[in-house]
């Protein structure tokens, strides 16, 4: 699973015993002495920083599940009930939905990264395109959990999602109706997306299983975009990258603590403290922070079918990312267009956010929000599916480094 020679030998009777039976010793082994590049920065922690956020959503979730009743007439109830008399229920609870905020946080920041130093080209594809899936899963995570708290935007929020649904031509109508159980959001709707959101993290964890054996059987990227060609371009895992991503967990930990204690109702909505009502509409149904951009897609185009469709796009449109990108050069630090290019991006992805979050009508400075997540949409596909195939071949990149040890000692390329 390493995808280096093992240099792993059995020390005692039952290692050696285990070894020839089952040799998980072996790969814990590998796993740490695995070779990687000696140049990884603080980017390449965020891998770690997410195990961490999916074990800690897990157990939290774990715990939360013991106390929470999936039922329209206790759901809401029963949040608050964990929040006031559970023992650390206080705790908990926010720790859960402060947490997946943070987890989105630490996978857009790692993917930004995937993008910024070409982690996506091969031999990495299917690295990338797991690592794709995991997001969907996790999108599809965040949504139903939402939804459990019972609240009002949980309510309105599943109400307009699965609205997305119906609007697929000839059978909209009955896979809205068989996500929903029903003609509308209700109590066996509640019960299957518990029943999914439970399932979901674990799928995740199988995922990310296949994601880091992908990675360490192509070996990691680096910040240079250039395979290590000796023993020196390279560190073993621990006790380097397993200290520098301690230091980074820590960091982490700090910022997720200011949220969790300071402000733990700053990422969520307001209305969602107000009990689920099928007669009463919020003036606004946003969705969580993490999903504003594709809110902001969808509503970008007048047709509800077009903006379903787009919003689907802006993400598929990452799974064939690979093979859009034409350029022989992974990293950005070397293609000083692109790289203006991809910044121009990131403030798009940034425009989207923010305007999902407006009503269409807002103005901001003087023009329509919606206007706005227009030109931010055009750009956000122009990106992917104009800018990287041309930039690939016309770019002249810059000289890159002769190996990994000369960037590292600063020494000149050739
Ligand atoms: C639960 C979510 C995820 C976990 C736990 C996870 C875990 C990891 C870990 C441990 C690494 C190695 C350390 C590092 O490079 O930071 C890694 C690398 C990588 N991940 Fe993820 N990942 C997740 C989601 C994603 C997503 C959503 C994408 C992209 C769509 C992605 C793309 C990549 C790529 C391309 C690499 C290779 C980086 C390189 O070699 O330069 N990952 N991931």
């Amino acid at each position: 699973m390493s995808g280096h020679p093992s240099t792993y030998e059995p020390k005692n009777g039952f290692t050696k015993w285990m070894d020839q039976r089952l040799p998980i010793i072996r790969m814990g082994a590998d796993f740490m002495t695995y070779p990687s590049p000696r140049n990884l920065n603080y980017w390449y922690t965020f891998g770690g920083i997410l195990t961490l956020c999916l074990v800690a959503q897990i157990i939290t979730g774990i715990i939360l599940a013991m106390h929470y009743t999936p039922s329209v007439d206790a759901a809401f109830e029963s949040v608050q009930r964990i929040k006031r008399d559970v023992p650390f229920g206080w705790l908990l609870q926010p720790m859960h939905a402060v947490g997946a905020s943070m987890f989105f946080f630490a996978v857009y920041i790692h993917m930004f990264r995937g993008l910024y130093y070409g982690s996506y080209k091969a031999p990495r594809e299917m690295v990338w395109i797991l690592g794709c899936v995991i997001y969907l899963v996790m999108m599809a995570t965040g949504f139903l959990g939402y939804t459990l708290p019972w609240g009002q935007m949980s309510f309105w929020g599943a109400t307009v999602i699965t609205g997305f649904f119906g609007a697929i031509p000839v059978v909209g109508e009955s896979v809205q109706q068989w996500l929903l159980g029903g003609y509308a959001v209700d109590n066996a709707t509640l019960n299957r997306f518990f029943s999914l959101h439970y399932l979901l993290p674990f799928v995740i964890a199988a995922i990310v299983g296949l994601h880091v054996w992908a990675m360490h059987h192509a070996g990691q990227n680096n910040p240079v975009g250039i395979e290590p060609k000796s023993k020196e371009d390279t560190l073993s895992f621990h006790p380097y990258y397993t200290a520098k991503d301690f230091f980074a967990i820590c960091i982490f930990l700090l910022i997720f603590a200011y949220f969790l204690f300071y402000y733990p109702d700053s990422l969520g909505h307001a209305d969602n403290y107000i009990e689920a009502d099928a007669l009463e509409t919020p003036a606004h149904i946003v969705p969580e922070w993490y999903f504003l951009p594709f809110y902001a897609i969808l509503r970008a185009v007048p047709s509800k079918l077009l903006g379903i469709l787009l919003m689907f796009a802006a993400v598929a449109v990452l799974f064939i990312l690979p093979w859009l990108d034409t350029s022989k050069v992974r990293s950005m630090r070397f293609r000083p267009v692109t790289k203006l290019w991809f910044i121009l991006f990131v403030i798009a992805c940034f425009v989207l956010g923010w305007h999902g979050a407006l009503s269409p009508d807002d103005p901001v400075m003087g023009v329509k929000s919606v206007w706005w997540s227009r030109a931010a949409t055009l750009y956000y596909f122009s990106f992917f599916l104009i800018i990287l195939p041309v930039m690939g071949l016309i770019e002249t990149p810059k000289d890159r480094p002769d190996s990994i040890t000369k960037s590292v000692l600063g020494e000149a390329s050739s």
